[in-house]
């Protein structure tokens, strides 16, 4: 079956073609980083307007890397859930337009479960031997952990009770001046920097939680990188620097400090998931966060030493893409799941 996934939940344009739900004949990405900079984070309107005018070229690009028609196309998936609700409707609205002209299936997919499909993609990983499974989900906007059946048969086990990783990435990574998205940067610069230097919080909360919490963290490296704040007039935090004022290697000891901490808690809390489901045969990892070099290492270490297989995504499908959507599309149809035009957009999700 040869589906094309539709991805609009951030700020992100995405469409692909996926032949059989594993192999991704083309993948075509718009990314709006640049629109998003000057403002360090997402701006849900301008993200709105900008999927409206990528769409159709984004759509193009993909069957044309695909060398394939609209017409060669057996069904349509799209990321309905979660996102910011104006983004949302931009590809959920092209994508029902798609599936009544075209007179093919339409399937609305949850932008968080495909995330954890991606580790399947253009892989031979026998797919059937991969379950029970555990996954992890780390983004700008999610952080969690799940039990898995199935690819479409998906548990919450727990998440973030403030902020998403990959949030907590971009807001020290925003702290230290370092342009929006973080992330990326402040994997690279902590390659340099020494892990140590700074003893930040790891969070665990109850004994037994599989919950995450970052805003301690975040305040702590915003302590390191500022000082600790006075009060000044209407109680409003006076800092005593600057952080222009800290030379690159202090920079970069934060960065790889604040990774130490943020990688240390998320393998904290997979030793209690696979504790409490020690049947999980792989660990399947998604999300912007799966990028990030210091992470995949530890997933892997963490794998190999419990014969856990680690199924982590390339690079490029770690990010939002339209092939982790046309994958997992192709599994809940081949379920016999099925929406029509009704098919809403849902800014929070069950995930
Ligand atoms: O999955 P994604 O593209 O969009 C959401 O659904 O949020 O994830 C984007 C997030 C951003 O927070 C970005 O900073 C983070 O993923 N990210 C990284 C890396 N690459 C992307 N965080 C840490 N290290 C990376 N290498
Ligand atoms: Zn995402």
């Amino acid at each position: 079956m040869r589906v094309l996934g539709v991805e609009s939940s951030c700020d992100e344009t995405a469409f692909a073609v996926v032949d059989d739900a594993r192999t991704v004949v083309s993948s075509a990405v718009a990314s709006q980083h640049d629109l998003h900079a000057e403002f360090g984070g997402v701006v849900p309107e301008i993200a709105s307007r900008a999927h409206v005018e990528r769409l159709i070229p984004t759509l193009r690009s993909a069957l044309a890397q695909a060398g394939c028609g609209l017409s060669e196309i057996d069904a349509i998936a799209v990321g309905h859930t979660p996102g910011l609700i104006g983004a949302l409707l931009v590809g959920v609205s092209a994508a029902k337009a798609l599936s009544w002209s075209l007179g093919v299936p339409l399937v609305g997919v949850d932008h968080v479960k495909a995330h954890l499909y991606a580790g399947l993609l253009e892989t031979d990983l026998d797919e059937t031997a991969c379950f029970p499974a555990l996954g992890f989900v780390g983004s700008g906007g999610h952080t969690a952990l799940y039990r898995m059946a199935s690819p479409t048969q998906v548990e919450r086990l727990g998440g973030t009770i403030d902020d998403a990783i990959g949030e907590a990435y971009d807001k020290v990574g925003a702290m230290l001046g370092l342009g929006h998205p973080g992330g990326p940067v402040v994997d690279r610069l902590a390659q340099t920097g020494n892990e140590r230097a700074h003893d930040f919080p790891v969070s665990t909360l109850g004994k037994e939680s599989l919950d995450f919490s970052f805003s301690g963290l975040k305040t702590s490296v915003l302590y390191a990188v500022r000082g600790h704040p006075a009060k000044g007039p209407n109680n409003k935090p006076v800092f005593p620097r600057e952080a222009s004022d800290l030379d690159e290697s202090a920079v970069a000891d934060v960065c790889a400090s604040f990774q130490r901490a943020a990688v240390r808690a998320v393998v904290k809390k997979l030793g209690r998931a696979i504790g409490a489901h020690p049947d999980a045969r792989t660990l399947f990892v998604g999300g912007g966060v799966s990028a990030n070099s210091a992470l995949r290492a530890a997933l892997q270490q963490w794998g190999d030493e419990r014969d856990v297989r680690v199924a982590l995504p390339a690079m490029h499908f770690c990010v939002d893409n339209g092939a982790m959507i046309a994958g997992l599309g192709t599994r809940m149809l081949e379920a016999g799941t099925r929406d029509d035009l009704s098919l809403c957009a849902i800014p929070s999700g069950a995930s």
